[in-house]
């Protein structure tokens, strides 16, 4: 649980807080000096969160339910943050729905545009609201998530709709970088790997196999990622040491998309 200051004075607002990446990211922002706002769609699990921050001494502030792919929620959120600390300088992007399926079984409106809608439409709803707000403050760092299924397709993983979504978010943080450079507004994304929460932690106990094909795609095959090793990288392009970094994609994923 290292504490120090890396993020020491900025404000972060972190989606998906009350699971996985999402919670692991609020959490170690705030232990970085970050003040962080968080938001999720699960009342209950995002209030764990808010809990597990005040045990710690860490104060996190969350606005739940919030539906991120609903445009009034996206707003409602930016406004919210607005007008607890006029804004952020942070923007985290890991709230996420996808629905998997092989393509024979994919229903266009249950698995295609609920995951489109899910890992697309909620990143580019929020980057829109929060727009204004990064540009008044002379700038801020966004940080998306795409994923090694950018990248590559892995064997045994029916992610049709992933593979577009996130494609989608990748090639999407590139252009933000390309309109927010004159203003000062970084965009980066991290692609993880095969990481351990609880979209996948199901498959991973149920299917042997598939922990072995992921293990086994991987250059580093000792273990399956943990949040933290993605937090880490979240650290890293919020904070001011990557004020040189945009439009780049962070590959954390333990080799897997390099071989
Ligand atoms: N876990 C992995 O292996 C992996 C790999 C590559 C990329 N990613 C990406 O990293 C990010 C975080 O993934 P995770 O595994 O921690 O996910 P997760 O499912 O564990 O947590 C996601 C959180 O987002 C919330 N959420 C979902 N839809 C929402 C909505 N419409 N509005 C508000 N909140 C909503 C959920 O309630 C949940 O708390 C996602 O973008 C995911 O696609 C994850």
């Amino acid at each position: 649980m290292a504490h120090s200051s890396r993020l020491q004075g900025k404000v972060a607002l972190v989606t998906g807080i009350g699971n996985g990446i999402g919670q692991c990211c609020a959490l170690m922002f705030a232990r970085q000096g970050a003040r962080v706002l968080g938001c999720d769609l699960n009342t209950l699990a995002a209030q764990h969160t808010v809990e597990q921050a005040l045990a710690e001494g860490l104060c996190i502030d969350s606005l739940h339910p919030c539906d991120l792919t609903d445009p009034h929620d996206a707003q409602r959120l930016v406004q919210w943050a607005v007008d607890l600390h006029e804004g952020f300088d942070i923007l985290v992007n890991a709230a996420a729905f996808a629905a998997f399926a092989w393509i024979e079984e994919m229903d266009y409106h249950q698995h295609w545009r609920k995951t489109l809608a899910g890992e697309l439409d909620l990143v580019f709803l929020l980057c829109k609201a929060a727009w204004p707000v990064l540009k008044a403050r002379g700038g801020g760092s966004i940080i998306n998530f795409a994923s090694a299924n950018a990248w590559m397709s892995l064997k045994g993983s029916p992610a049709l709709a992933h593979c577009a979504g996130k494609g989608g978010v990748l090639a999407m943080t590139r252009q933000l970088a390309m309109e927010g450079g004159p203003r000062g507004i970084r965009a980066n994304s991290i692609s993880p790997g095969l990481i351990e929460t609880a979209a996948t932690r199901a498959h991973l106990a149920t299917d042997p196999h598939f922990h072995k094909t992921a293990l086994d795609h991987q250059l580093l095959p000792q273990r399956i990622g943990q949040p933290e090793d993605i937090a880490w990288a979240a650290i890293y392009l919020g904070s001011d040491e990557s004020s040189w970094v945009t439009g780049t994609d962070l590959r954390v994923d333990a080799g897997a998309t390099a071989c």
